[in-house]
């Protein structure tokens, strides 16, 4: 028996109270993330089960029971409120996945800051653009990691704390720093939880669009009703589960699932603190005996690229329920899938903005391979006709994926830019950016991104921020960013670049300007390759058209160039 049922079933008469009523939450009562995931678990008599089980990329192996997340996240909270931090201030998490990272999250919420979790391989000009935007107060990083804060601190004068979690006293700490550790402080079995309500702030993660620096998605402690539902319906979370959710909590499907959900719901999680490897992931699923596994696109095209002989050394009877998100999952995937693990990887579509999986394939209903699947109860979605923003009344047309907004997860507004947020609806529908189309039995298929933005590996990169990197070299003229297609990661990252007099196309001159935006850029947003070109297609107005470049890289028709300036 699935958690989720019959879906005809759930669908009528579906309210989010349902939710609201599991959780033992009342309308207009005091919510916070923070106590659902640690203290309502203990009281719910769970205070000895595992929570979280972690392994470093050294193989070495930590186990913290819902109690210890109770009282570290209590060490957390008690340490941030001394600092004087207090609720709405926004506290960075810019740590690798050690268990800081996942228990440092619980304890930000507990003290009503908002948690804004970077991810750590960020360069610093990227952490610098979000924590200057974000005017956050303090952030949690590693001994590995401070060198980054260090060149940037200078610029950042609302940056009171620079709190360092595995501080060995072996190099003096330096302006604004503070040594603080999880394990070596003392328990605190009672801290006085802050208030939070539905509509209280709670995290801020950033992502990118197509024009502008990246945005802060700025969400509420009543997410936590969608969060928690949708994992309990769609990953079929159950009590005896050990769910190991592959992402990085610097990006969203981290923390909704790789925190929130898990934790809320009482479940047992694994974490591998390591690069990808085929080899370590199954030995990783056999050795903790994984029952639930969420993962992406890009890691399971890896895995199949890595071979079918490989995964007969492994014991990976274990696995239960597959699920997939970020990018689209191609048919050949979840047939091979089918093939080798003898179950299809579930595909689930969502945003940062949507705070939770809003259409996917449910457990126990047929898969469509190459299909999204169909909405979650509670969530109106639609294909609109891009002319009038209108659904489409009749199936198969291809248009904008609208979603009705009012579900509890949805974004509450761009961090200072309400007017971003704003520019997302359209006629009462929340645009979501990218295209589909419905087939007759209401199953989505994804068509691809309506904007310019790059889907590397299921991260998002604006090409904005890369051609803004890029024009910062003396070399560069202009600059165009645009996909590529790509095996394994889909799409990856490719610059067009013109050069100012005096510069000459070279290989020496495509490292040097590799190794200056190297320092800018996180790892994921870097080009792949630089072209050189003498000069990029324009609009009469002198916009550049990413769009021309694009159908290059593609080999599709390059379509309306009457309005080009050169061609
Ligand atoms: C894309 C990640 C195809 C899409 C949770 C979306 C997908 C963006 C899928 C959000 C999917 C996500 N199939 N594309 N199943 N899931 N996407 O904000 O373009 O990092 O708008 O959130 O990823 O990426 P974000």
């Amino acid at each position: 028996m699935t958690n989720f049922g019959n879906y005809e079933e759930r669908v009528k008469g579906f309210s989010w109270a349902l939710s609201e009523q599991e959780l033992g939450y009342q309308p207009g009562q005091i919510i916070n993330i923070g106590w659902y995931c640690s203290d309502r678990i203990c009281q719910l008599g769970k205070a000895d089960k595992t929570a979280l089980i972690w392994e470093g990329f050294t193989g070495e192996k930590k186990i913290f029971s819902y109690n210890d997340i109770r009282l570290y996240s209590n060490v957390f909270a008690q340490f941030l409120t001394d600092l004087g931090i207090k609720a709405g201030d926004r506290v960075c998490l810019f740590m690798d996945r050690v268990p800081e990272l996942y228990i440092g999250f619980v304890g930000i919420l507990k003290t009503g800051a908002i948690a804004q979790p970077l991810f750590s391989a960020f360069g610093e000009e990227s952490l610098f653009i979000r924590l200057e935007n974000a005017q956050t107060s303090a952030i949690f990083t590693q001994k590995k990691h401070v060198s980054k804060v260090r060149k940037i601190r200078e610029r950042l004068p609302h940056l009171k704390h620079i709190i360092i979690v595995d501080y060995d006293g072996k190099t003096p700490l330096q302006a604004r720093e503070v040594a603080f550790s999880m394990e070596g402080s003392k328990k605190v079995e009672h801290y006085d939880i802050y208030p939070t309500y539905a509509e209280t702030p709670s995290v801020l993660h950033y992502t990118s669009g197509t024009t502008g620096m990246p945005k802060g998605v700025q969400h509420v402690h009543y997410s936590l009703i969608s969060q928690y539902l949708t994992a309990k319906w769609v990953l079929d979370l159950k009590d005896d589960d050990i769910y190991w959710c592959t992402a990085d909590p610097g990006w969203v499907t981290g923390t909704s699932y790789g925190i929130i959900a898990p934790f809320s719901l009482g479940i047992t999680q694994c974490v591998l603190d390591s690069g990808f490897s085929a080899e370590a992931w199954y030995k990783f699923i056999e050795k903790n005996r994984v029952t639930v596994w969420y993962s992406a696109p890009t890691a399971i095209r890896s895995l199949m690229k890595a071979g079918d002989e490989i995964i007969k050394k492994f014991d990976l009877s274990s696995l239960r329920h597959l699920a997939s998100v970020g990018e689209p999952l191609n048919p050949e995937a979840v047939n091979w899938s089918i093939r080798v693990f003898g179950k299809p990887f579930h595909d689930t579509y969502w945003q940062t903005e949507t705070g939770c999986i809003v259409i996917t394939n449910f457990p126990g209903m047929p898969v469509k391979p190459g299909s999204m699947g169909r909405p979650f109860p509670g969530i109106t979605a639609t294909v609109l006709n891009p002319n009038n923003y209108e659904p489409y009344p009749e199936p198969g047309r291809i248009g904008l994926i609208g979603l009705k907004p009012g579900w509890p997860s949805m974004m509450r507004t761009y961090w200072n830019n309400e007017e971003a947020y704003k520019n997302k609806f359209r006629n009462g529908w929340y645009l979501t950016g990218d295209r589909a189309r419905i087939d007759k039995e209401g199953y989505f298929w994804f068509v691809g991104r309506d904007d310019d933005v790059i889907n590397t590996a299921g991260h998002l990169v604006s090409p904005f921020e890369v051609e803004s990197a890029l024009l910062e070299h003396p070399s560069v003229a202009e600059s165009a960013v645009v996909s590529k297609p790509d095996p394994i990661n889909m799409e990856v990252v490719k610059a067009f670049v013109t050069l100012k007099p005096g510069f000459t196309p070279s290989k020496d001159l495509e490292l040097d300007i590799m190794n200056f935006i190297r320092k800018k850029l996180s790892p994921l947003a870097m080009p792949q390759e630089i072209e050189f070109v003498d000069s990029l297609p324009k609009t009469r107005s002198g916009k550049i058209m990413r769009r021309i470049l694009h159908a290059k890289e593609w080999g599709e028709e390059i379509g309306d160039t009457s309005t080009l300036e050169n061609d």
